[in-house]
């Protein structure tokens, strides 16, 4: 959330004008200028199925579509009547038109020598994707797999994840890649959710020197599931070589690949076809598989990448790097390092572990190698740079760098400045890119050679993102007020439901703001635009938190918390962190017996951990007889808020509140 600080309010009015493509050091830019940017803008909005068509033209189709857009609110079709394939449009293109040399993925894991030289990398060119994409997806069709069979891929930051992604979209299997820091219990959830009946592994993988188990948390989650597991077969990649057990359902990625055929020809599939899954938590404890299909998200993230990053390929001058530090198992992985880089033909690094693995001085070290040129990475992370000190980024070459993007959360303005002058040599225009998972790519953001930018904002819509700061009856609101981030206009990239809950679809995002009997997309997110039409995201509307950049439903992490035996109730809600942003505080009333302690705390936070993954840890825990309620049962969460943010002065209308003694005690330093 932008902060209020003296400062920050003067940096919110200092404005940064791109620099010239010469000042950075690149390519020109693809949009050179405020004005070409809002003329291409208005045509995007007033004639958005030529818009998109010409774009689509430049796509590789086997049948080329009858209409652009079919559109009843909420159901977009985009180029209905048109075949593709978006594995096609990523790797065989690039080989058919003579590119297949060139690099596609370079890929940097996380060991290193005694030297601190990187121990394992490799470059994939397009061919190289195309041969281990092929056997792989033979692989799949060997174990029964076809088209629309939904597979999990639950694997470290190797080439392997891309290649999986890429060997279900060949054969029109939607993915589901669930991040590898999440426990099996959410393996457990999603693959069942799914009905998968395959999951593709690792051994482990390596994070800051440590193996994370991966194997074995898809043992257990397919024991969890018991009978009622649908999963028959586990492939499984060795990376780190650590010991793990091997059961009847279980094969190894190495034999099956090395004896399948490189040829798998590109399945031809509807533009409407299911390309992936992806799980994201909601207001519920329950997450919600966010459906995403083929052709109007491949067209989308390429573009908006091509656009928001200036991606130039090699042959027309670019000489480009990009290197997203997200991990796959988020939609920025899925749409800024696998589906909306490779179309592009620009080389897409990947790295395997930590930042700071083994120094903090990791990140810009591999930026000084491979000679990045775009770097795209999480205000949390930024904000770890900075504290870990500037000597570590001024030990690096950083002169290769172009563009700078942030996302996730919005980016504190000191973040910001800090981003520019240190890692940005005060010049590298910096792309902030407001987006979710449900967006499939860059709803608002700066492109770097139009957008003047200011600390702290993501600025104007993309092409096609017709967003207004509404009310509930679809009203905008005037300049500097806040209300809803709606969008009013279908996009090719959005989301096209919720797996196997229509409801939710409807009442998550077409319930809120409407004009007219036409319903409009609500984001969940509090916004203003300021007098030059600027957006300022200002958080959440829902019980969503935002843990270093990751969605977090404050109902996931309270669900997993009464599930432990000795909380009876507990309330989640997130408080601010200097690192993460937003940190995740529990108030927690113990169960009879329960004595509250250190101990208890810190198996409370192990639980959790185990339920759903570290990233959902409380920072805070705070044990009370009773939470506050109002009079009609409801915790009042923005009390605890207050409460948890450390505000010593209470003024919050407590008239409701059942029992004011319980937020005496509450306030108390430590209620123990
Ligand atoms: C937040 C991540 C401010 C927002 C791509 C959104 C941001 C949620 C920004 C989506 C940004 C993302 N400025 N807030 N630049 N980018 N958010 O689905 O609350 O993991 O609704 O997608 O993150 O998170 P998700």
């Amino acid at each position: 959330m932008p902060d209020k600080s003296i400062e920050s309010v003067l940096q919110e009015t200092r404005i940064f004008n791109p620099p010239s493509a010469k000042d950075v050091g690149g390519p020109n830019w693809l949009i050179a200028s405020l004005d070409q940017y809002k003329k291409m803008y208005k045509e995007s909005i007033d004639h958005p199925e030529s818009f998109w068509a010409n774009i689509a033209n430049d796509f590789h189709w086997f049948k080329k579509w009858d209409t652009v857009l079919e559109w009843n609110a909420p159901d977009a079709k985009w180029f209905s009547g048109g075949t593709t394939n978006v594995c096609y449009n990523c790797v065989d293109r690039q080989v058919d038109s003579g590119h297949g040399n060139d690099p596609a993925i370079i890929w940097e894991g996380e060991p290193v020598s005694d030297t601190g030289t990187p121990t394992d990398q490799r470059t994939l060119t397009y061919k190289d994707l195309q041969t281990e994409v092929s056997k792989l997806a033979n692989v799949l069709k060997s174990k029964g797999i076809t088209k629309g069979d939904i597979v999990t891929i639950y694997m470290g930051m190797v080439p392997e994840l891309a290649i999986a992604m890429l060997a279900c979209a060949r054969i029109g299997a939607p993915h589901s890649v669930i991040f590898g820091g999440f426990s099996a219990q959410a393996i457990a959830d999603r693959v069942s959710d799914a009905k998968s009946k395959i999951i593709l592994t690792c051994d482990g993988s390596w994070r800051r020197g440590k193996i994370v188990p991966l194997k074995k948390n898809v043992d257990d989650a397919i024991k969890t599931m018991a009978n009622d597991s649908p999963v028959e077969h586990v492939l499984c990649l060795g990376r780190c070589h650590n010991d793990i057990s091997w059961g009847k359902l279980d094969c190894c990625w190495k034999e099956e690949t090395e004896k399948a055929s490189a040829d798998c020809p590109c399945e031809e599939l509807e533009s409407e076809d299911m390309l992936f899954l992806l799980y994201t938590s909601g207001s519920t404890g329950k997450p919600k598989g966010i459906v995403h299909t083929t052709a109007g998200y491949m067209i989308f993230t390429a573009t908006t990448a091509k656009y928001t990053f200036n991606l130039v390929p090699h042959d027309q001058g670019g000489n480009q790097t990009f290197w997203c530090t997200a991990d796959c198992g988020w939609i920025t992985g899925h749409s800024y390092i696998v589906y909306g880089l490779l179309p592009n033909r620009v080389p897409t690094l990947m790295y395997e572990g930590g930042p700071d693995h083994p120094t903090p001085a990791r990140f810009w070290q591999i930026v000084d190698r491979h000679k990045v040129t775009q770097f795209y990475t999480a205000p949390t992370a930024i904000r770890a740079f900075m504290k870990w000190g500037d000597q570590h980024p001024e030990s690096a070459d950083l002169s290769s760098l172009q563009v700078l993007g942030t996302v996730g959360e919005p980016i504190n303005p000191e973040a910001w400045m800090w981003y520019r002058n240190k890692i940005g040599r005060g010049v590298c225009p910096i792309v902030d890119t407001y987006w979710q998972t449900e967006t499939g790519g860059h709803i608002i953001t700066p492109l770097p050679g139009a957008t003047p930018t200011k600390p702290g904002s993501c600025t104007l819509p993309m092409f096609g993102i017709d967003a207004a700061v509404c009310d509930e009856a679809g009203n905008v609101a005037k300049e500097n007020v806040g209300g809803l981030m709606t969008i009013r206009k279908p996009w090719p990239a959005m989301l096209r439901g919720v797996y196997g809950d229509r409801q939710r679809f409807i009442n998550t995002y077409w319930s809120t703001v409407s004009k007219d009997g036409q319903p409009y997309y609500a984001a969940g997110d509090n916004t203003r635009r300021d007098e030059l039409g600027n957006f300022w995201i200002m958080g959440r509307t829902d019980d969503v938190i935002n843990v270093s950049g990751h969605r977090l439903g404050t109902m996931e992490v309270e669900s997993a918390l009464v599930s432990h035996e000795s909380v009876v109730e507990a309330a989640v809600v997130g408080m601010p962190h200097e690192i993460k942003g937003t940190g995740v505080a529990a108030f927690i009333t113990p169960a009879p017996g329960f004595e509250a302690s250190d101990e208890l705390k810190q198996a409370l936070r192990a639980h959790v951990a185990k339920e759903i993954g570290a990233i959902a840890k409380p920072d805070l825990i705070r044990f009370t007889g009773a939470l506050p309620k109002t009079r009609s049962g409801k915790i009042m969460r923005r009390l605890l808020r207050s409460i948890a943010a450390g505000d010593t002065n209470i003024t919050q209308d407590m008239s409701t509140l059942e029992d004011l003694s319980v937020v005496a005690k509450l306030s108390e330093k430590d209620e123990r």
